[in-house]
């Protein structure tokens, strides 16, 4: 399966994923990865040797032009399927519908609890809600935000006297562990989506 990665910020998950690709527990190539903005996880994927592109907002004349860039970086490297990795942009039809149900993402809550944010706002969300589970979920993107089919999901304990950055942190060790998981699924043709729902087979 030949993967590409979007990530705007520090690139832990984009580092599970590479990881994983590594040691052979994810059967991907790593076509591309590309930033939205000068961020950590350009550096996290080349020392895993993955291409990189920095491609910002400034460049082009309005975030559609600047998509429709993006995905044509994505077409000409082969990717099959992409994967958001804490992508910090809302995605524009001129991406969703050239990759539909090939794009994935991992929102850090039980969706479709605080949806709509970014992280931290959904683990911070949670906490003023007095949720005593948290998580996270692996989904489909699909033109509406953290909408799209639920593929996979971990859910934490909230202790009692979390903050937004030690329930960030439990949850973020069950990101890294979901998210290699659910794309080995993919890469397996495991994930069929039958009426807006994912349902993970046998591969058979
Ligand atoms: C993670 O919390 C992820 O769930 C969310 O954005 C954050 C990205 O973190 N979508 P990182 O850049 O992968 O470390």
């Amino acid at each position: 399966m030949r993967l590409g990665l979007l990530a705007s910020g520090r690139g832990s998950n984009a580092d599970a994923i590479l990881r994983a690709i590594d040691d052979g527990r994810l059967e991907a190539e790593a076509c591309l990865l590309i930033c939205d903005r000068p961020a950590e996880a350009l550096a996290v994927a080349e020392r895993h040797g993955v291409p990189v592109r920095l491609m910002t907002r400034a460049e082009y004349p309005d975030r559609t032009a600047q998509q429709a860039a993006m995905r044509e970086a994505l077409v000409e490297a082969g990717v099959e399927l992409v994967a958001l990795a804490g992508f910090a942009a809302v995605l524009e039809p001129v991406m969703v519908d050239a990759f539909a149900e090939r794009i994935l993402n991992i929102h850090p809550s039980l969706l479709p609890a605080f949806a709509g944010t970014v992280a931290p706002e959904p683990q911070a969300a949670a906490l003023r809600a007095g949720v005593k589970l948290a998580g996270c979920t692996v989904h489909v993107v699909t033109n509406e935000v953290d909408a799209g089919p639920i593929v996979a999901q971990a859910a934490v304990p909230v202790l009692p006297d979390d903050t937004v950055a030690s329930l960030a942190a439990r949850i973020l060790v069950e990101e890294h562990r979901l998210y290699p998981q659910v794309l080995s699924w993919f890469a397996q043709g495991r994930v069929r989506i039958v009426d807006g729902i994912a349902h993970v087979g046998d591969g058979r």
